[in-house]
């Protein structure tokens, strides 16, 4: 790792949190990463992968990233192969948990010098799902740095997915790209977090972004489309909410693809169904593709095909998901190096008491 790298907070939980020349040198030292695989950035250091949801991509390339650079990874399920935990302050424990976050993150911090936390919401009331009570608990009790790894916003995909964009349209420079972030139909409601990143990094690296959606019911939360206004505003382009999809497609440089439940219809989801089965045609298919600007199609992954997208558009040149998917393993590398460079036993507090 680069020395003189910008300042940043101890965590990577957000990448609105990091300033922009701190994500920039990210993604630079990713791009090293994917030049030479192997270092020993993390030689002797560890990362604990806490898992609460299911993951190809995250465990494999975080696992595989660490043993790459010298580190070693240790993958805990809790509730399946660890513990189950409470979050909540004060709470009276007779029930599932038997375990508090403020031991579960301490006693974590004591043996490793990285947490990373997968985390989704439950889906049930979006007004307790929106607050990230798990990886804010992680966040507050650990005294190593926490890495997200998907709770209500997606980090690591966003680096992956802008370094996929650069190395596809041949620029470092996004500004002025006309960027699609499209809602597809899914049998299930599925978490906004990747629409909130792609919001937010797409509008962070100054690109014209349309939010294609089925009805207003199904644009993100307010606390993420009015951190895209804020972030056009500092840094240029545009944000437009449209539900007519030839429109949105046409002239696009980048479209970005995703399913995501609609937050009025959190915990009464079969009052959802009608209007997400009255939209099965927002599949991205190559009629749509063949509107835009030969556009870069992507997906974070998983997809199922011939219900996201086409076949024809998954197996088309223009597709870039695998590449983004492989991106994950150079940036998450990036992302332990820089974090693990001041983490560990010397660098710790005492241990004792929980951060703010
Ligand atoms: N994109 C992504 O995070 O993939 P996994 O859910 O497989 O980790």
């Amino acid at each position: 790792m680069q020395s003189g790298f910008p300042e940043h907070p101890r965590d990577f939980l957000d990448t609105q949190h990091w300033s922009r020349p701190a994500l920039d040198a990210l993604l630079a030292c990713a791009a090293a990463f994917k030049r030479e695989r192997f270092g020993d950035d993390l030689r002797g250091k560890t990362i604990a992968l806490v898992f609460f949801n299911p993951s190809l991509r995250t465990r494999s390339s975080f696992e595989i990233g660490a043993f790459q650079l010298g580190g070693h990874a240790v993958v805990l399920a809790p509730g399946k192969d660890a513990w189950p935990i409470a979050f909540d302050p004060g709470a009276v424990m007779d029930g599932d948990a038997e375990e508090h976050i403020a031991e579960v993150a301490r006693v974590l911090s004591r043996y490793v010098d990285l947490i990373g936390v997968r985390a989704f919401p439950k889906f049930l009331d979006w007004a307790q799902d929106r607050k990230d009570a798990v990886l804010r608990g992680f966040a507050k009790y650990a005294t190593v740095p926490v890495i997200n790894l998907e709770t209500i916003v997606h980090p690591c995909q966003e680096l992956a997915h802008i370094l996929a964009l650069r190395e596809r349209l041949g620029t470092d420079d996004l500004r002025g790209k006309k960027y699609l972030l499209t809602w597809t139909y899914h049998p299930k409601p599925l978490n906004t977090a990747v629409a909130n990143s792609a919001l937010s990094i797409a509008t962070r690296y100054g690109m014209d972004v349309t939010l294609l959606c089925p009805t207003p019911e199904y644009v993100p939360d307010a606390r993420y489309m009015q951190r895209a206004a804020d972030n056009v505003a500092m840094h240029g382009g545009s944000l437009t909410v449209s539900h007519e999809p030839h429109e949105a497609y046409r002239d696009a440089d980048v479209v970005y693809a995703k399913s995501w439940g609609a937050l009025p219809y959190f915990g009464r989801w079969e009052q959802e169904r009608p209007i997400r089965d009255a939209h099965r045609h927002f599949i991205v298919d190559e009629a749509k593709m063949a509107l835009t600007n030969r556009a870069a199609f992507s997906h974070c992954l998983p997809l199922r095909r011939n219900v996201k997208a086409t076949d024809g558009v998954m197996d088309s040149p223009d597709c870039i998901a695998i590449e983004e998917a492989e991106n994950r393993l150079h940036v998450q590398k990036a992302v332990m190096a820089e974090l693990a460079r001041d983490s560990g036993l010397g660098a710790r507090d005492s241990g004792h008491g929980a951060r703010g």
